[in-house]
């Protein structure tokens, strides 16, 4: 039998590595397979921020892909996939994928998976914003991606930062159609 289709995670160089570690473990401990590729960039921010070098985001049934690999199997429409999630999403990648570039696997995948009408989550991390990163932003949610920006939610009363961690990767899986157990939301369980 074919095995299914990955899941797509693009890791860029925006603050929220951590963010990019959960949803790839919760993809895993849902049962997914998942194709990741980091930017040069994300390779930083995942070492600075999560201690990590980009392999420690790997594990069984994870496939990772050099950001140079152009010949990869993700940069083919041809290439069944479930969605794509860029976690973290830096202003540079935003707009590159805006704007049509393809010039990485990164953002090669995020054409396909936008020429192809296929999801594409992306989880943009700076403050303030410009005016162009917001046309952007415009653009990539007209195209049908969904923006989801890495904010906490207040009115769940975080108790540290893992839990906006958890919350912001729980809203990527709601996006990507994956039950997970990553937060509760407003009022969950209360009769
Ligand atoms: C520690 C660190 C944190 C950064 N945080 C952000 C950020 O939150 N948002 C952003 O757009 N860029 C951020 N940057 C800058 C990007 O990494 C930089 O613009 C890079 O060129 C992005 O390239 P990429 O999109 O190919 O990964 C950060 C860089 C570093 C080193």
């Amino acid at each position: 039998m074919a095995s299914e289709p990955p899941f797509v995670i693009g890791i860029s160089g925006a603050s929220g590595a951590p963010i990019a570690v959960r949803v790839v473990a919760a993809l895993r401990e849902a049962g997914a397979p998942v194709a990741v590729v980091v930017s040069e960039g994300g390779r930083a921010v995942l070492r600075e921020e999560a201690g990590l070098e980009d392999g420690a985001v790997l594990g069984t049934g994870v496939v990772a892909y050099s950001d140079r690999d152009l010949a990869a199997p993700i940069a083919s429409g041809s290439f069944p996939t479930r969605g794509m999630a860029i976690v973290p999403c830096s202003g540079t990648t935003i707009a590159k994928v805006a704007l049509g570039f393809g010039d990485s696997l990164l953002t090669r995948a995020a054409q396909v998976h936008l020429k192809e009408r296929r999801r594409l989550v992306v989880v943009p991390r700076e403050t303030p914003l410009t005016s162009v990163f917001l046309r952007h932003l415009a653009t990539l949610s007209d195209l049908g991606a969904v923006v989801l920006p890495a904010t906490p939610a207040y009115y769940l009363h975080p108790k540290s930062i893992d839990d906006v961690t958890e919350y912001v990767a729980g809203k990527v899986l709601d996006h990507l159609g994956v039950a997970h157990h990553l937060y509760r939301g407003w009022k969950a369980g209360v009769d």
